[in-house]
């Protein structure tokens, strides 16, 4: 009898620690601060409350909208398209196990935390079609295991970082149609040995960025030509204009001449 009662008490503490073992104290801390930083107006992440982000996962199980587990921990949070606004909150970092993450097609705005350096296991990074914008954290060259970064359509100012070229998985690179200026660092735009290339449609769309793959700057060369242009309009019209002032100064000067020789013939006495 007494043996029972211990066997029960022993398997119920076990139990208690086991699923005390399966919440993450950093995945709840990610999910807490990743779920205030973004507003979701249409109601689309289900279960995405404070009770939740203590439990998320189950073994391989997610609670939570958008959320993938292994072995209990947040393994990939995909929240395409869900109509999300706000920001992405740099604590997204203590998700440490996190491999993939697609925010993409929402209305997302500010910077990529440079924090997201701690994800050390994340190979598909897809912020694409949001309102993001600041430089492209050149930190990111840190998540050693990144083969997909997937930029395009949005807001990013600046150079692209050089030390992105040293992901050596990088097989997806996609900066198209943000605000990026400056030469295409050669580490990515013409990658060595047998690395994955990017072509031109990588880097299309932005106003001032240059470089090899992108084709010859057609908008600047055309500015060349208009300045030229403009040059030699401007300097033929000086031409004409003072060409057109000499000849009315030339006339003037007639017709002074002419008139002095009139008063001098009238000054002249008859004869
Ligand atoms: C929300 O969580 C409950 C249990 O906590 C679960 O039964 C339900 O399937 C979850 N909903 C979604 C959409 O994951
Ligand atoms: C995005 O969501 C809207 C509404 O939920 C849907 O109509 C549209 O097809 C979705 N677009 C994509 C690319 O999934
Ligand atoms: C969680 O993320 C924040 C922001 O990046 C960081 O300051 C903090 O050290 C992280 N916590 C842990 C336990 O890694
Ligand atoms: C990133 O997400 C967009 C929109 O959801 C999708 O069209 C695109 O294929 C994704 N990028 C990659 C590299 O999978
Ligand atoms: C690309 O790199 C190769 C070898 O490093 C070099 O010979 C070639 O000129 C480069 N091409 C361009 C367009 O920069
Ligand atoms: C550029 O590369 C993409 C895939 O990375 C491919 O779909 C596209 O056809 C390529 N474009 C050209 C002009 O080669």
């Amino acid at each position: 009898m007494m043996g029972i009662i211990w066997g029960w008490t022993a398997a119920a503490l076990l139990l208690l620690l086991l699923s005390a073992a399966s919440a993450d104290p950093n995945d709840e801390r990610c999910l807490t601060h990743l779920s205030q930083s973004l507003q979701d107006p249409l109601r689309n992440l289900q279960n995405w409350t404070k009770s939740t982000f203590a439990n998320p996962c189950q073994g391989f199980t997610s609670f939570l909208e958008g959320a993938i587990c292994n072995n209990g921990r947040i393994y990939k949070l995909s929240l395409s398209n869900l109509s999300l606004k706000g920001s992405i909150s740099p604590f997204l970092s203590n998700c440490t196990n996190l491999q993939a993450l697609d925010l993409s097609s929402n209305q997302l705005s500010g910077p990529i935390p440079p924090d997201l350096q701690y994800l050390v296991n994340l190979a598909v990074l897809n912020l694409s079609a949001n309102h993001l914008s600041g430089d492209i954290p050149q930190q990111l060259a840190l998540c050693a295991y990144l083969n997909v970064i997937d930029l395009h359509d949005n807001q990013f100012s600046g150079l692209i970082p050089q030390q992105l070229g040293l992901l050596v998985r990088l097989s997806v690179f996609d900066v198209s149609n943000n605000k990026l200026s400056g030469p295409i660092p050669s580490s990515l735009g013409n990658r060595s040995g047998n690395l994955p290339r990017f072509n031109a449609s990588s880097y299309a769309g932005n106003k001032g960025l240059y470089g090899y793959p992108l084709p010859p700057m057609k908008s600047s060369g055309l500015s060349v030509l208009a300045i030229v242009g403009i040059g030699l309009g401007s300097g033929l019209l000086s031409l004409i204009l003072s060409f057109t002032a000499v000849c009315v100064w030339l006339r003037v000067t007639d017709k002074k001449s002419e008139n002095d020789e009139g008063k001098i013939s009238q000054l002249m006495p008859d004869y």
